[in-house]
């Protein structure tokens, strides 16, 4: 089975007011009529209208890379998934390394954002990966395994149409290393497997799954060319319209 390729950039907490719209628009320009490949960004939240704006009419989605599990209320710092709905946000990234292992967020916790933003009618790239001493300590699959069943608990095969999982491995992110298509394909084909157990093999077929950690334009054909690998999430390389272009051309 194919499955639509699917590539968002992950600005994470970088760019400015300038910058964002300046980016956004050179992307709109050049990528905005792209249909073949679905595409997103997701800014940091407070650019997340200007984005917006430069992207209407465009084909490019954009998300936000984290929401909070309530609606409203005293939640000093934290923003709702129906506050991202009510600016534009189609997407919301969840379960991201950084937010896991820098600010300690638990499998539990995103699970009970993914149920949230589910109801809240956001579709969702759910992160999940290993730390470099868990891939030389061959835990590669039972991390990934665990974060992926704890992540998706109680999720109906329903609510996975709008899921996309995103492999991570935590020490190919941001360090300019790639995981090997090789690699990358492995850790995606029990990804996919594991999806077959937990709901059954038509979904696994269906489900998306990106690869990300230093994807760039040299690296992406190769990486996406692989049979399980169904788009990727791009960190540094979304950051500017020529790398960003060059990846999504790479495979047009
Ligand atoms: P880099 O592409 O900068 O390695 O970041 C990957 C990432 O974390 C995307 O969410």
């Amino acid at each position: 089975m194919s499955r639509k390729l699917f590539i968002a950039g992950n600005w994470k907490m970088n760019s400015s007011a300038a910058s964002s719209v300046e980016v956004a628009g050179g992307m709109a320009a050049q990528l905005g009529s792209v249909d073949a490949v679905d595409l997103a960004i997701c800014p940091p939240f407070v650019y997340i209208p200007g984005v917006v704006e430069a992207f209407k009419g465009s084909n490019i989605g954009v998300g936000a890379q984290n929401m909070y599990f309530e609606d409203n209320g005293a939640f000093t710092g934290e923003i709702s998934g129906q506050m991202l709905k009510d600016i534009g946000c189609r997407y919301v990234i969840l379960g991201h390394s950084e937010r896991r292992h820098v600010l300690g967020e638990t499998d539990q916790l995103i699970n009970t954002k993914i149920k949230k933003a589910l109801s809240d009618g956001l579709e969702i790239m759910f992160c999940v990966g290993e730390l470099l001493e868990e891939r030389k300590a061959d835990q590669t699959t039972a991390v990934v395994t665990r974060q992926v069943t704890e992540g998706l608990k109680d999720i109906s095969r329903d609510a996975m149409s709008s899921i996309t999982i995103a492999y991570e491995p935590v020490w190919a992110i941001g360090t300019g290393e790639t995981a090997t298509p090789e690699q990358a394909q492995e850790v995606h084909a029990m990804t996919r497997g594991l999806i077959g157990e937990l709901y059954d093999s038509e979904l696994a077929q269906a489900v998306r799954i990106q690869y990300g950690g230093s994807v760039k334009p040299g690296n992406a054909a190769e990486l996406l060319g692989c049979p399980d690998v169904d788009g990727a999430l791009v960190g540094g390389a979304s950051l500017t319209v020529e790398d960003f272009a060059g990846i999504v051309n790479s495979v047009l």
